[in-house]
């Protein structure tokens, strides 16, 4: 893989998710075993403050750089100004030590809830990423957490589309109107908390169907994404479970059970509504 600008087809089916690594020296390990299981998209956030090791992870892999894919997050508190999120992109890149990024991503829309003028922040905050695009010190822009009708606002502004929207995605959460929004605008859709932050590991009728599949929940609840056409991110510091998580290429649900998975009830997830959400705006 060897690009210029990003592109929906450089990108690949699985990610690696790195929230709740610590900043600190095991980090280094654990992301470095990710990349030589197989990873080559990394999604960081400068809100999971562990950059730096994250970083010196990516380093001691010693894969070149131009084979990574390396996601990173503009946090609410950067919005300020398009100064104020230049100079946000600018320390991500820093502090993963990492040159550039493939992909930058607005990591929350401004809420309804807090903030009268959402439509104008994301619109700023977008023309941001735009010039950020522009001047090539990212590759590609996207968002996360964009509703249907907040993805509607940007567009009409916008003069790139996002590349992706990372929303929250998992058996029992799927946000249909989002996704097939989406997809109607060839954004592509990245699954966060795949395997819904590990709850959905626990569900019986699901440890019942990996079994006849002989795989792991982990794996169904990854397999699920893919079949339907969404990019999982899931996050493991270890290394069997890295490799588990990634070894979902040589079986296929049924389109029987996906009909049962993708009418499963809710089991769980994180709660966060970003047109309602009042923390962290
Ligand atoms: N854009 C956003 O607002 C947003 C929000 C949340 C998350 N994200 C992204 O999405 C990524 C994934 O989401 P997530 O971290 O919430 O959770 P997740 O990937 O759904 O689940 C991770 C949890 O499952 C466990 N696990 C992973 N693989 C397993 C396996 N094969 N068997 C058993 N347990 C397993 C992990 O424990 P071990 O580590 O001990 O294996 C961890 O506790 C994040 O890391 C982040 O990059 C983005």
């Amino acid at each position: 893989m060897n690009y210029d600008k990003l592109n929906k087809e450089n990108l690949p089916m699985i990610g690696y998710g790195t929230w709740k690594l610590k900043n600190k020296e095991e980090t280094i390990e654990i992301v470095k075993n990710a990349i030589l299981n197989g990873y080559t998209l990394i999604d960081t956030a400068q809100a999971y403050a562990n950059l730096e090791y994250v970083g010196k992870g990516i380093k001691a892999s010693k894969i070149e750089r131009n084979k990574l894919i390396i996601s990173g997050k503009l946090w609410n508190a950067d919005k300020e100004s398009k100064e104020s999120i230049v100079n946000a992109c600018k320390k991500t890149i820093e502090d993963l030590n990492c040159g550039y990024l493939d992909l930058y991503l607005i990591h929350w829309p401004a809420s309804k809830a807090v903030h009268k003028d959402w439509i104008e922040i994301n619109a700023k905050t977008w023309e941001a990423l735009e010039y950020l695009y522009e001047i090539g010190l990212v590759k590609a822009i996207g968002v996360c957490n964009f509703k249907k009708n907040q993805l509607e606002e940007l567009l009409k502004t916008a003069k790139i589309k996002p590349l992706v929207n990372q929303i929250e995605f998992h058996i029992g959460f799927r946000q249909l109107e989002t996704v097939e929004y989406c997809k109607k605008e060839g954004i592509l859709v990245e699954a966060w908390s795949p395997l819904g932050s590990g709850k959905m590991l626990k569900v019986e009728e699901l440890k019942e169907m990996a079994l006849k599949y002989n795989v792991s929940v982990a794996q169904l609840c990854i397999r699920f994404c893919i079949q339907n056409g969404v990019i999982p991110l899931p996050k493991s510091k270890d290394n069997e479970r890295q490799k588990n998580n990634i070894d979902v290429f040589d079986f296929e649900i049924s389109k029987e059970d996906m009909k049962i998975l993708n009418e499963f009830p809710y089991v769980g997830g994180s709660g966060l509504d970003s047109e309602t959400i009042t923390i962290f705006n």
